[in-house]
């Protein structure tokens, strides 16, 4: 395929709404080809992706299983209102149910939309009506839950509220503890130990202005977490904190809204990345990976008490696409495909082969400060040559010079695909495709030592 780039940038400058993201970069990028862990640019330059689509494309570029469940679809029941019933969306609902029910001994349903903030959505829509109308929210301090009104009045960057005002409440934002930049004299637990004492002290009594000793209810409806931060960097947090949290809220009746939406789908290793905190969710999202970025889909699972059809009756809420038979079908496929082998021991291996090319980097250049990771969710955070303090002007070099498609590897033309996150926006938050093999593992670290090297030189 050839294409005519300058004409095409200058029409998207013309008539493409700058709303988006896509001009991040400059000049924006188009790609117009891709295959398993790689982007194709039109002059067939590979660019090995290591964040694939923020975690929607876990299963690799033009998965053949995954197409060949939507090809089945498509040549059936492509289309249906979503008034009406078809058998994916009852047997992925099920999957999940059952899956849930056997991992938390709570029965309970699944709701259907078609992006991650509008399952969010759902899923306030459920703790406001299951609590009787409360409509506050505590959340963290770098938790990304999305850019509709709702869920961005629970996401902690104001940026993404300054200019629309105010929709509800905003949520109170707690700190998350972050392991590489807690306080100075503390262990990551004792840190992680202190933001929970903090947070149980607002409980203590009636004027930390969040609790009613009388009645023994908090103003505050539920917890939004991500177990693993996304957007705020892939903070991991240490293994005491959840813990400790999910005790506070029981004791408080705070029910605990558990967004897997980047790292569910066996990033971390796990199906969901709440099951390695040993923490039980009340509500539980996704989207993303569940259809590997093919057609739209997202959903919510519920406790039973919470979204049974006494409380959560037809038409609480609705959209034209949610439950879209090509999404459940891949949906369904996927469950099936990661269940058929010990898919979280493939992800775990690959991720600390990674995690262990990143050590070794890390070693060679002194602008690495942290490397972490839980499966193939994995973090480098780009600092001065100190080691600590954030260099974002670095990491955006980095990013410039990997999508230019000139690195080299082992004699050919390469180009890297890098998304950056953390609190200071100096992190490369690596979400390969959970297929990578070895030898592209091999092939990121070294891409990564030109690129810094490069960057540091430019
Ligand atoms: C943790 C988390 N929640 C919610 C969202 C919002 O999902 P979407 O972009 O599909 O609306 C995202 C997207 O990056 C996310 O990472």
């Amino acid at each position: 395929m050839s294409i005519d780039t300058a004409s095409l940038l200058a029409d998207e400058a013309r008539y493409c709404s700058f709303g988006d993201t896509v001009h991040y970069v400059n000049p924006p990028k188009i790609f117009t080809g891709c295959e398993g862990s790689y982007m194709f640019d039109d002059a067939g330059t590979p660019y090995l992706d290591l964040q694939m689509w923020y975690s929607a494309v876990n299963f690799g570029y033009r998965n053949r299983r995954l197409e060949d469940a939507m090809t089945k679809q498509l040549n059936t029941l492509p289309q249906i209102a979503s008034q009406y019933l078809h058998p994916t969306k009852i047997e992925l609902a099920r999957v999940i149910a059952q899956d849930a029910e056997k991992k938390w001994g709570s029965q309970g349903r699944v709701h259907f939309n078609v992006g991650g903030a509008q399952a969010i959505e759902d899923s306030l829509k459920i703790v406001r009506n299951a609590s009787g109308g409360k409509s506050l929210m505590f959340a963290f301090e770098g938790g990304y839950h999305g850019r509709t009104l709702g869920a961005s009045s629970i996401t902690s960057s104001y940026r993404y509220r300054r200019r629309y005002g105010h929709f509800g409440d905003r949520a109170q934002f707690i700190p998350f503890p972050y392991p590489f930049r807690r306080p100075k004299g503390m262990t990551a637990e004792e840190y992680a130990d202190s933001i929970v004492r903090d947070f149980e002290r607002k409980f203590e009594n009636e004027y930390h202005a969040i609790w009613d000793p009388k009645t023994n209810q908090c103003e505050y409806a539920a917890f939004y977490i991500e177990p693993i931060q996304g957007t705020g960097g892939y903070v991991i947090p240490p293994a005491n904190f959840f813990t400790g949290l999910k005790r506070v809220l029981d004791d408080h009746g705070v029910l605990l809204v558990v967004d897997e939406i980047q790292m569910g789908f066996w990033r971390t290793g796990k199906l969901w990345s709440v099951e390695n905190f040993g923490i039980k969710p009340d509500v539980l999202v996704f989207a993303k990976a569940l259809t590997n970025g093919l057609n739209p889909l997202s959903g919510l699972w519920a406790r039973e008490e919470l979204i049974n059809p006494t409380v959560f009756p037809p038409g609480s809420t609705h959209s034209t696409f949610a439950s879209n038979p090509l999404g459940t079908a891949i949906g369904l496929e996927v469950m099936k495909m990661t269940h058929e082998m010990d898919f979280g021991k493939q992800v775990c291996d690959a991720g600390a082969y990674f995690l262990d090319g990143l050590r070794d980097l890390q070693k060679r250049h002194r602008e690495i400060g942290d490397v972490d990771g839980l499966g193939l969710a994995l973090r480098a955070e780009i600092c001065t040559e100190d080691g600590f303090t954030p260099n974002k002007a670095l990491l955006d070099k980095m990013v410039d010079i990997g999508l230019e498609g000139n690195l080299d590897y082992q004699g050919s033309k390469r180009g890297l695909v890098l998304d950056v996150g953390g609190y200071y926006k100096n992190v490369i938050t690596f979400a390969p495709s959970l297929m990578i093999t070895r030898a592209e593992i091999d092939e990121a670290m070294a891409l990564l030592d030109q690129l810094i090297t490069r960057a540091k030189q430019a």
